[in-house]
């Protein structure tokens, strides 16, 4: 059970899904981010990887309804840092969505797109969550290297960890939650779709990636870091 990634669709991949029910299902996974404490592994990392700089540039790659940019803003704006956060997500919805999500005052501007058409600018952090268990394995070898290469602080993979515990509790929570359908069904198949601590180790391996760490976050996150100095 769970030894191999699944190989499935999300059903919130579906383009032909409704703006409405799209952007419901962008509300409702803000919201299992915040329940599951997804946000914190990205705040800590930032944390560690600051080292005293008080202004940086940050790429958000898939950025879905924009509540992880939105909290590095908050995060950054506590410790009177100066934050460039930018996002980029293939689905054009999720672009809309989010910019009725955020005050305007927030230093965070949202792009359609794929994450690669924008490394002609140098960042100082690429970050994603929720977003590697939608790659193929050589997207994701891609996507490894293009970071490793691009990001000139560090980088980071927020991500799950395929455990059956959590595949099993998911459906649980997220029906006492009330969590839209959606939601609910790519919940798990997102778990089941997400990787166990020695596949990261092995796919870092085979991209010639060195000095990255892969970290457990209670409860079910399953991170990869890498800060340079
Ligand atoms: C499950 S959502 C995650 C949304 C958000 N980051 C979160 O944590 O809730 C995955 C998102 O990644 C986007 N995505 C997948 N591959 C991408 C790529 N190559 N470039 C930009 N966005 C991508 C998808 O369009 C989708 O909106």
């Amino acid at each position: 059970m769970l030894t191999e990634r699944l190989d499935t669709e999300e059903l919130m991949d579906d383009q032909a899904l409704p703006e409405t029910v799209y952007r419901a299902v962008l509300v409702d996974l803000a919201r299992v981010n915040r329940l599951t404490l997804g946000y914190r592994p990205t705040l800590n990392f930032l944390d560690r990887a600051m080292n005293g700089r008080k202004s940086f540039t940050l790429l958000d790659v898939g950025f879905g309804q924009g509540d992880m940019l939105r909290e590095i803003a908050g995060w950054a704006k506590s410790r009177g840092i100066e934050a460039k956060l930018v996002g980029v997500d293939l689905n054009p919805r999720s672009q809309s969505a989010a910019r009725e999500a955020t005050p305007p005052e927030m230093p965070i501007v949202y792009r359609t797109g794929d994450y690669a058409d924008l490394m002609d600018t140098k960042w100082d952090f690429i970050v994603s969550s929720l977003v590697a268990h939608h790659m193929s394995h050589e997207e994701l070898q891609l996507f490894l290297r293009v970071m490793d290469a691009e990001a000139r602080v560090g980088w980071f993979v927020n991500d799950l960890h395929r455990h059956s515990v959590s595949y099993f509790g998911y459906p649980v929570l997220s029906q006492l939650a009330g969590l839209h359908r959606i939601v609910r069904m790519d919940g798990q198949t997102s778990i089941a779709r997400s990787f166990r601590p020695h596949e990261w180790e092995e796919m870092l391996a085979e991209a010639n990636v060195a000095g990255a760490q892969v970290e457990r976050n209670f409860p079910f996150r399953l991170c990869v870091s890498c800060i340079r100095e």
